[in-house]
């Protein structure tokens, strides 16, 4: 399995924070946005791992993460010259997914919880997933109705009155077909490649299913101020509490198994006295 980090955008409700810099190079409380969903991905075992931006931004990601190799994962980049959908990504990303399947995760999206990914990544076959979360206000998101089986039964772009309260997050997967049913789709009315529409065309394939995200989960979006705000102190909040960060990679990176503990003895060797050099120095010092 493949992975896509899709951080381009033009993240203009966040204006004038993203003038300069993108939506998911700004911080959610101690690290910046993208490491979140990057977690996400190491969290499900995926190593493998594009992330597509802007062409004034993708630098600046390159910058920030490199080519992953201190995370024992692999991160190469490529540039989506204007946003024209998030289902654009599978057409930037086309070589890099070659014949394999992909998760798509979106860069201002927040997860948080055990929500079992590795083993959903692990067990994935055929066909497309996507999740359903439940909300307060469902007609602000693509809303999914799904059978007993997790069989899509119906899918609803910020419908006026939702079937369901179940909004589609972010992060999706995919099968072989992603490119060829993605080279079918036509721009929508504004003018992108909708995610919503290549779902349909799984659906009409009879290919679609969904998984519920329980409530034990939080999904947290990052587009608006207030959202970001909320998302930072819900981060704050369980960090302080525990004592344990969310999303440090170096630490993920370590309890997966991709890089040994002297990989991260090294890595602080370079860091700047910080808080977060505090936290990874805590875990050199752990008992074995
Ligand atoms: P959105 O929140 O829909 O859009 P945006 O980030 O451009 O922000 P705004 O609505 O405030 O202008 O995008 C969701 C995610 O997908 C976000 O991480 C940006 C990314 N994205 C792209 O990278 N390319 C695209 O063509 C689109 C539509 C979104």
């Amino acid at each position: 399995m493949k992975g896509i980090v899709l951080a381009g955008g033009s993240g203009s409700r966040l204006h004038p924070i993203s003038l300069v810099a993108s939506k998911q190079l700004q911080p959610v409380y101690d690290k910046p946005m993208i490491y979140y969903p990057l977690a996400t991905l190491m969290l499900a075992g995926i190593r493998d791992i594009l992330l597509i931006s802007t062409p004034e931004d993708t630098p600046r990601f390159e910058e920030l993460l490199g080519d992953g190799e201190r995370w024992g994962i692999r991160l190469s980049y490529a540039v989506q010259p204007r946003p024209e959908g998030i289902a654009q990504a599978f057409l930037v990303g086309a070589d890099f997914i070659a014949a394999e399947p992909v998760t798509l995760i979106l860069g201002d999206n927040i997860l948080y919880g055990r929500m079992r990914l590795d083993d959903i990544v692990r067990d994935f076959r055929e066909g497309a997933l996507i999740f359903g979360y439940p909300v307060r206000d469902p007609e602000r998101y693509g809303v999914v109705e799904f059978g007993p089986d997790g069989e899509v039964l119906s899918l609803e772009e910020k419908p006026a009155e939702p079937r369901t309260h179940l909004a589609i997050p972010g992060i999706y997967l995919y099968d072989t077909q992603v490119l060829e049913l993605t080279r079918g789709l036509k721009p929508s009315a504004r003018g992108e490649l909708e995610i919503t529409d290549l779902n349909r065309a799984y659906l009409e394939r009879g290919q679609l299913r969904a998984q519920r995200l329980g409530r034990g989960i939080a999904w947290l979006d990052t587009g608006t101020h207030e959202s970001l705000l909320e998302a930072a102190n819900f981060i704050a909040a369980i960090e302080r509490r525990q004592g344990l960060k969310i999303a440090c990679l170096e630490e993920i990176a370590y309890r997966q198994g991709y890089i040994q503990l002297s990989a991260i003895s090294a890595l602080v060797e370079a860091m700047p006295v910080s808080e977060y050099r505090s936290y990874l120095e805590a875990i050199l010092a752990e008992p074995a």
